[in-house]
């Protein structure tokens, strides 16, 4: 097949809240842009964001606080400095949200009604009903659509164009007919979202295999705090699917199967409320100690029985109906059965302030490579984010990065042309794939990888646990040499696609698991029964891990940059 040459100012891949935010800021300014999704822009992940996105709108409530309750649960691994610039932004970034016509709930006063989330002082989560992401995530794509960009939908990226520090463009296929492309761009950013598939019981969407982050890290760039992922404390029980904060935020309580609401015990000031990390790990203690409930005592009850019915009706419709369609449990009339679900990643592929892209810990930046939304770490969530700053960090960051991007292209960006050799990188890639005759199949070892994943690299991990999987990943690495491809055709063929996206899941659950063993504490997300305390004169500090060709992978460590928040003991 002939390879189609596109040549373009900014070429993003992912189309959630940052690609299409950063997208809306360069079409707007004049810059010729094209997006490239795997999905339609309205199927992306960040439509799924249920609870909310934080801003200090409160009377009571002010930037400082927001900040100080960010890095509080981050564990102090976040960064102070792009804690603040966030913080700061968000009042402002959400009234453009509104501007832009996303209609968010309202109190009875008329203003932009907030609810209380997880790990933070003062109601803050801004939202519309339990649909909050899809609200915001519609309008800023009516307004990108209008803006006139160029949205390739149904593509899929195969490769980063990168050497020699820079970055310039990518290649991608059409996965309606395999036409392959390459798209010359003067700066590319990988907006691609998460990575919780790797996961057997996760909240995440089909496409959440975090394909941008083993493209990075193929050429040897590396990738920042993978080991951090953040497990919600209300996932469906048995199948993952969220249940938000919100539901909690409302008044909802957890309890086990002795009837005790145990959080009284693990967090007596916020009891639910207290931070994900904190009380996912509570819910599966009670679980590990027999206080379970469910089929197989799996799940805790989250009781919202108490509340009004108006409440529930008005503000969590959405999260009624998911409980009765997955689970016949009405919440209405009796607890639902939830437990801890893998759901976000707090690392990912490093940018400064700027959401340019590092090549090291001592923060060199590739040429022309910006990153933003949750498959980067700039990093706002250190060790554990906080409910509702996903949403925030996702059009705030996106935002800025196409911001940054016009100034770029205004000050004077050359263009790189790919070579031959580029576009037959990918295709040579493609048909090893394609043509794959092995024995081994995709689903059964992607199913391998996600059940030792939630088993060994889970909500509670060890030195053994994490060698287990480590020894796992590297057997699957082999095996998936050996992979069969049944489908031969070129139209949607979506073994190919799923082939490619477990190699990625194979490659950065590897980073996950290299990063959970060499970091010998426990910190939000990340809790080693080895090393139960948090341990700051060693571990205040940023993985940063790089992968060769072997798949082998090394870390070094960056610093995390500190600011008005010393660090100290959490405790909710
Ligand atoms: O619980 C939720 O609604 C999820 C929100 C988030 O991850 O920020």
């Amino acid at each position: 097949m002939d390879v189609k040459i596109y040549e373009y100012d900014a070429v993003i891949v992912g189309a959630g809240l940052a690609g299409l935010a950063a997208a809306k800021e360069l079409t707007e300014a004049g810059k010729k842009t094209a997006v490239i999704t795997k999905l339609h822009p309205l199927r992306s992940h960040s439509g799924a964001a249920q609870g909310g996105i934080n801003a200090a709108l409160g009377k009571e409530d002010s930037v400082e606080l927001h900040m100080f309750d960010t890095v509080k649960g981050s564990d102090y691994l976040a960064d102070q400095d792009a804690v603040e610039l966030m913080c700061t932004k968000a009042p402002e970034t959400i009234r453009w949200a509104e501007h832009m016509g996303a209609v968010f709930s309202r109190d009875e006063e008329g203003n932009i009604a907030i609810r209380p989330f997880g790990g933070q002082s003062k109601p803050r989560a801004c939202y519309a009903k339990d649909r909050t992401g899809l609200a915001v995530l519609q309008a800023i794509y009516e307004q990108a659509f209008r803006a006139g960009i160029e949205v390739f939908d149904e593509w899929y990226c195969a490769d980063l164009l990168y050497e020699d520090g820079k970055a310039y463009g990518v290649s991608a296929y059409n996965i309606r007919n395999s036409e392959p492309a390459i798209f010359n761009a003067k700066l590319v950013m990988f907006a691609t979202g998460g990575h919780a598939r790797a996961y057997r019981f996760n909240s995440n969407a089909h496409a959440n295999t975090g394909d941008s982050l083993s493209i990075v890290a193929r050429h040897g760039l590396p990738l920042e705090d993978m080991e951090f992922v953040q497990f919600h404390p209300s996932g469906l029980g048995g199948s993952g699917v969220l249940i938000s904060e919100a539901a909690r935020g409302e008044g909802g309580r957890l309890f086990n199967s002795k009837g005790e609401r145990f959080m009284e015990k693990y967090a007596p000031n916020a009891l639910e409320l207290a931070s994900r990390d904190v009380v996912s790990r509570a819910i599966m203690e009670e679980v590990r100690q027999g206080r379970g409930v469910g089929k197989d005592g799996q799940s805790v009850n989250l009781d919202l029985t108490h509340l009004p019915k108006e409440i529930i009706l008005e503000r969590l419709p959405e999260l009624r109906e998911l409980a009765i369609a997955f689970q016949g449990q009405d919440m209405l009339k009796e607890p639902i059965h939830i437990s801890a679900t893998a759901h976000y990643s707090m690392g990912g592929i490093p940018t400064n302030i700027n959401c340019q892209v590092q090549k090291n810990a001592k923060g060199d930046l590739v040429e022309g490579f910006y990153a933003a939304g949750e498959c980067s770490c700039v990093s706002v969530h250190g060790a554990n984010r906080l409910g509702a700053n996903s949403v925030l960090e996702a059009l705030l960051f996106g935002r800025h990065a196409g911001e940054n991007m016009v100034k770029a292209l205004d000050e004077g960006v050359e263009l790189k042309k790919a070579t031959k050799a580029d576009a037959d990188r990918m295709l040579e890639e493609l048909t090893r794939i394609k043509t794959s005759n092995g024995t081994e199949t995709v689903p059964g070892l992607r199913e391998e990888l996600q059940n030792g994943m939630t088993a060994n690299a889970g909500v509670f991990r060890s030195k053994e646990s994490l060698e287990k999987q480590l020894k796992l990943i590297d057997e699957l690495l082999e095996r998936f040499k050996h992979i069969r491809i049944d489908d031969k055709s070129n139209t949607f063929n979506t073994d190919l696609q799923e082939a490619l996206e477990l190699g990625h899941m194979l490659e950065f659950s590897k980073f996950i698991v290299v990063g959970a063993l060499e970091r010998e504490e426990s910190r939000g997300g990340h809790y080693r029964e080895d090393f139960p305390e948090r341990d700051d004169e060693k571990f205040l500090k940023h993985t940063y891990a790089y992968m060769d060709e072997n798949f082998n992978i090394t870390t070094e460590w960056g610093e995390v940059t500190l600011g008005m928040f010393e660090p100290k003991e959490r405790s909710y």
